[in-house]
């Protein structure tokens, strides 16, 4: 396995390893670099790929520069190599909702976690990231998502994700591929408060949506959001 890097939008950098038995196709595990004063990593992959992502990380900025970890839930992809990323970079801190720092992350973390309040916003100083709560969308009590103002750059976690080992960013249609991968793994905890949860972030009139699993987009975002919403509205009204 090796990881690739890409400059998916101003400073933001993708780090894509792809697993080739994890899928049809293989399955991306996609980390995110935020490069700025205050660099933050959005997933810190599993902790069996920690040399991989931390030696793709350190090619653009010191791991010991590292200042916020982040990630959308408390699963080992993840999050499973963010104690090893908490050793690495002295100054860094874990950021994630109060609740999963209740839950979870207060325990979890080598070093206490930093808890933000829902739309609270921290300034990396060139980049602003915003926390959103998202209760078990896609999966998860805990799950939240990641607004960066500046470029208008969603970081949707789970949310869309799909198989193969496509480029980084795709002009093609996201919502298609994201169901199909929904038929396979059945990821997602579907309930009613899923559609409303994706249109609220539609709402964002995201520029960018930066997806954990499969190619991220800077098209058609706010109506790939609402499109994928109106698919999760069938799929609970069918239950
Ligand atoms: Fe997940
Ligand atoms: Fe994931």
């Amino acid at each position: 396995m090796k990881t690739s890097t890409h400059e998916i939008g101003n400073r933001i950098y993708r780090l894509s390893t792809c697993v080739p038995d994890a899928a049809p196709g293989g399955f991306t595990f996609n980390q995110f670099l935020m490069d700025a004063d205050e660099p933050l990593l959005f997933h810190t992959g599993p902790r069996r790929m920690f040399p991989l992502v931390s030696e793709a990380v350190a090619r653009i900025v010191p791991l010991e520069r590292l200042r916020w970890i982040a990630f959308g839930h408390v699963e080992s992809d993840e999050c499973g190599a963010m104690n090893e990323f908490l050793a690495a970079a002295p100054r860094a801190e874990v950021a994630h909702g109060a609740l999963g720092c209740m839950v979870s992350l207060d325990d979890l973390c080598d070093r206490p976690p930093r808890k933000l309040a829902d739309g609270e916003v921290i300034d990396l100083g060139g980049k602003r990231v915003r926390h959103i709560d998202t209760p078990h969308v896609p999966h998860n009590w805990e799950a939240r998502v990641l607004f960066e103002e500046t470029t208008g750059t969603l970081f949707c976690g789970d949310l869309f994700t799909h198989a193969g080992d496509g480029p980084a960013i795709t002009d093609s249609d996201i919502v298609g591929p994201a169901l199909a991968a929904e038929e396979l793994f059945h990821a997602t905890s579907i309930s009613p408060v899923i559609g409303q949860t994706i249109r609220r972030l539609a709402e964002l009139e995201p520029r960018a949506l930066a997806l954990m699993h499969g190619s991220s987009t800077r098209t058609r975002c706010r109506e790939s959001l609402i499109q994928l919403a109106d698919a999760y509205d069938q799929l609970t009204a069918r239950l």
